[in-house]
């Protein structure tokens, strides 16, 4: 039989190996971790309110009322207010009739696609798009077909061809990211929208990396667009800039009530501990509030600080910035680089999270950084790239 030592030793000899790194302290732009003191550019807690009191307050006071655990999966008797009450300030921010939240994204993405889809639909999914969102369409037994990253023409070619083969009774659904995970880009929302109308086809977007970032109470790239109306499913995570936990999907009724009975991670899970969804319930509130637009505020400071200092290295418009290398290990240098001279924490992201031989480092810019820190960021990374040519 397969020794595990066997699989970890060829996993080493490629640079794609992984291990846990153990935090000593909260989120925050500093952290230690395992001892090291840190500048910390590998989080996603954009607005930096993991440490937010009022959202530890409430986590504080819903563990008092509701206590510490669900009890039981949703269907079952764990059900509470707290979830009903996020379902409903979801579907509400989302201009949507109705939301079913999960323990995570993850969760959301896989019990949505499984739940809904099966043999004989159609998946046309981004070739970046997320594992949740692959893992989702694979588990469905649907026909995946997946058109290169942000390909109008090819997506179009998709519909096109696949459309007219379905029967009445089949589904087609388009699956994009609103901001891609990894890459930092965003997808032609707008454009894409159009195609799914003139085809008739489903639309699932991804907002985990727009929550919270983009419009005016950081609903996301939809709500920026405004073309809310138009998206069938818009999926998101509460893991990200809520700073909390857990995952939504916000849809029509009927298409919550049909993942209530067929969204197999949403059934067969105990449900979210009811604490953590009054935390983002919180959460919520400070994103759409005048305080949430501050931290937005601060947080594209920061962003376009970093475009200027890095002086067109990167093009993107979001809160994630990649810098290509390619090779895994020269990757891995860098990050540890950064890390015993510069003191900061930039991951470096290799395959299979990203295709063969694109690794990167991975940044991640928040509201809670200083311009200080954005500064020493740049410096730090103009040398350690400079070191690594
Ligand atoms: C694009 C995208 N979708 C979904 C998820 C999953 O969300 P969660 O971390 O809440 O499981 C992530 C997080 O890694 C993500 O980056």
């Amino acid at each position: 039989m397969r020794k595990p030592q066997d699989e970890l030793q060829e996993l080493e000899q490629v640079s794609l190996m992984r291990s846990l790194r153990v935090l000593n302290t909260p989120q925050g732009a500093s952290i230690t971790e395992d001892g090291s003191s840190l500048l910390n550019f590998a989080s996603n807690d954009y607005l930096g309110l993991t440490t937010h009191p009022e959202i530890i307050d409430a986590a504080c006071q819903g563990t008092k009322k509701w206590g510490t655990g669900a009890g039981s999966s949703r269907l079952i008797s764990g059900t509470m207010h707290p979830h009903d009450e996020l379902e409903c300030t979801i579907a509400s921010l989302k201009n949507k009739p109705a939301a079913r939240v999960f323990a995570n994204g993850y969760c959301s993405s896989l019990g949505l696609l499984s739940g809904i889809m099966r043999k004989g639909d159609v998946i046309l999914l981004d070739k970046l798009a997320h594992a949740s969102l692959i893992d989702g369409a694979k588990l469905s037994a649907a026909t995946l077909r997946v058109f290169p990253h942000n390909d109008l023409n090819k997506l179009e070619k998709l519909l096109k061809s696949n459309r007219d083969s379905l029967t009445a009774d089949q589904r087609i659904i388009i699956v994009i990211e609103s901001v891609y995970s990894m890459d930092g880009d965003l997808a032609p929302l707008l454009e894409i929208t159009k195609l799914k109308e003139k085809y008739g086809a489903l639309l699932l977007v991804d907002e985990a990396h727009a929550l919270g970032v983009y419009g005016d109470t950081g609903m996301g790239i939809a709500h920026e667009l405004g073309c809310t109306d138009q998206i069938d499913f818009h999926m998101g995570t509460l893991g990200k800039s809520a700073g909390t936990a857990g995952g939504y999907i916000a849809c029509s009724q009927a298409w919550a009530d049909l993942m209530t009975n067929k969204s197999r991670s949403f059934i067969y899970s105990t449900a979210p501990p009811p604490a953590q969804l009054c935390a983002a319930s919180k959460a919520l509130e400070i994103i759409t509030s005048e305080e949430g637009s501050l931290l937005r505020a601060a947080l594209w400071r920061n962003i376009k600080m970093l475009h200027t200092l890095l002086n067109g290295a990167t093009t993107t418009t979001s809160a994630i910035i990649p810098l290509i290398i390619g090779d895994s290990q020269a990757t891995l240098d860098t990050s540890h680089l950064l890390e015993s001279k510069h003191a900061i924490r930039v991951p470096a992201v290799r395959y299979p999270t990203v295709p063969k031989n694109t690794a990167r480092l991975r940044i991640s810019l928040s509201a809670a950084h200083t311009t200080d820190h954005i500064q020493h960021l740049a410096n730090s990374l103009s040398q350690a790239l400079c070191y690594n040519v």
